[in-house]
């Protein structure tokens, strides 16, 4: 049978990452995998996770057994509290569950794979034009349809708010609807909490089921509870909702796969035995596909989620990250209008989060990877945290070549 197994593409982000990594040229510049990057282009260990490492390390009462197959549920329960807000209803009345996952990734899939197997409606999720590229396989894999609601405006370089309630509106009832909460990726564009509150009418009319998946809480607007506005104003809604919810971003774990997947029933007399089935049901298949999930990352971040001084120092930590974005924003886009670069870069500062999608086509793409050595998606998303004051100068420098040809 192996005989038959066709050769797959390499996966694009990770095979961007390898071409970058086997580039000799001194000027090379990764702007491809959405991780964040200090000024000197080095990975960041935020200083409240190396403390948090060390009060683990000096824990003698610590090993290495099984967690539980839902996991830590001090991490679990944090987690929770941290995307639908300590004073939540759904939390006051009993009516979430929380499960560890393998990142947002495995959040996602643990979400799908529930839906595929539970949800009774239309069996296709709508993600945004463009999304994630992953969602397309991760729902795909578990057998749900993929289709698609614009989201970006190419003239605007903002929001296609028409076009997305548009299709919305036109999608069959009771579809799936995957929505990013803040922080937009690959575009970086968020609608509005307005536009949100118009979203929910739309997606209550039509029966949808709300997947929010929310990989950049503490970076769209550097305030925790703001970039999770979305979800909670959707769960005071009394929406019946599924969260994916990442610390790979904020806490900069990326490798060590810390994640939760929630579910919020919608508010009922009998909403916390309806929470109870669901919750078995997600055991059953988290232990067929991982068993339990992995200990580090959900202990670091326990750690910090449930110590007040902990948390202060993180939220300053996400500063650092989410202020050095900003100001990276602003410097490439003054640097390309000084420049006098062709068209307008206001979508550089107006865009927000990990990622600017900067209109560059594909073509412009592939020429500043080969001929600068600057390294990006093909869609033209740039990750902002690639960029630092040293090499700052040469990409807008090189993306006013390749514009201006
Ligand atoms: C990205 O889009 O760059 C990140 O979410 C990393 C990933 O796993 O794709």
């Amino acid at each position: 049978p192996a005989e038959t197994v066709p050769q797959a593409p390499e996966d694009p982000l990770f095979g961007l990452a390898r071409a970058y990594k086997a580039d000799n040229s001194p000027l090379k510049v990764d702007l491809g995998i959405g991780a964040y990057r200090d000024n000197n282009a080095k990975p960041w260990v935020l200083p409240v996770v190396k403390k948090a490492d060390e009060i683990l390390r000096n824990n003698p009462e610590l090993n290495h057994e099984y967690a539980p197959i839902a996991g830590i549920e001090s991490f679990t329960s944090k987690a929770a509290e941290l995307m639908l807000g300590a004073d939540s209803p759904a939390l006051a009345e009993r009516r979430t569950t929380s499960v560890q996952t393998i990142s947002g990734t495995g959040a996602v899939h643990l979400g799908a794979l529930f839906l595929a197997k539970f949800y009774k409606g239309s069996q296709t999720v709508y993600v945004s034009n463009p999304t994630w590229a992953n969602h397309h396989q991760i729902f795909s894999n578990v057998g749900i349809k993929v289709a698609q609601y614009p989201y970006f405006n190419k003239e605007t370089r903002g929001l296609d708010f028409e076009g997305m309630t548009a299709a919305i509106s036109a999608a069959p009832e009771g579809s799936i609807i995957l929505l990013h909460p803040c922080a937009h990726n690959p575009t970086g564009v968020d609608p509005t909490l307005d536009q949100w509150k118009e979203l929910a009418v739309i997606i209550r009319e039509k029966k949808h089921f709300p997947f929010f998946d929310c990989a950049y809480q503490g970076f769209a607007s550097g305030d925790l509870a703001r970039d999770a506005a979305a979800v909670r104003y959707f769960v005071e809604q009394g929406f019946e909702l599924v969260v994916a919810q990442s610390f790979a971003k904020n806490f900069g774990l990326y490798g060590e796969r810390a994640g939760c997947f929630h579910v919020v029933a919608a508010p009922a007399a009998d909403a916390t035995t309806t929470i109870t089935r669901i919750a078995s049901q997600l055991a059953i298949l988290q232990r067929s596909e991982i068993s339990n999930p992995p200990l580090y990352g959900a202990r670091i971040a326990s750690t910090v989620l449930n110590d007040a001084q902990l948390f202060a120092e993180w939220e300053e930590n996400l500063k650092t990250m989410s202020g050095r974005i900003i100001d990276m924003r602003k410097a490439l886009r003054s640097k390309l209008e000084e420049l006098e670069t062709p068209g307008t870069w206001n979508h550089i500062t107006d865009q927000i989060g990990m990622f600017s999608f900067t209109g560059l086509s594909e073509p412009q793409v592939l020429k500043l990877r080969e001929e600068y050595h600057i390294y990006m998606t093909k869609n033209g998303r740039i990750s902002m945290a690639g960029l630092n004051t040293n090499n700052i100068d040469h990409v807008a420098q090189a993306i006013r070549k390749v514009v201006g040809e």
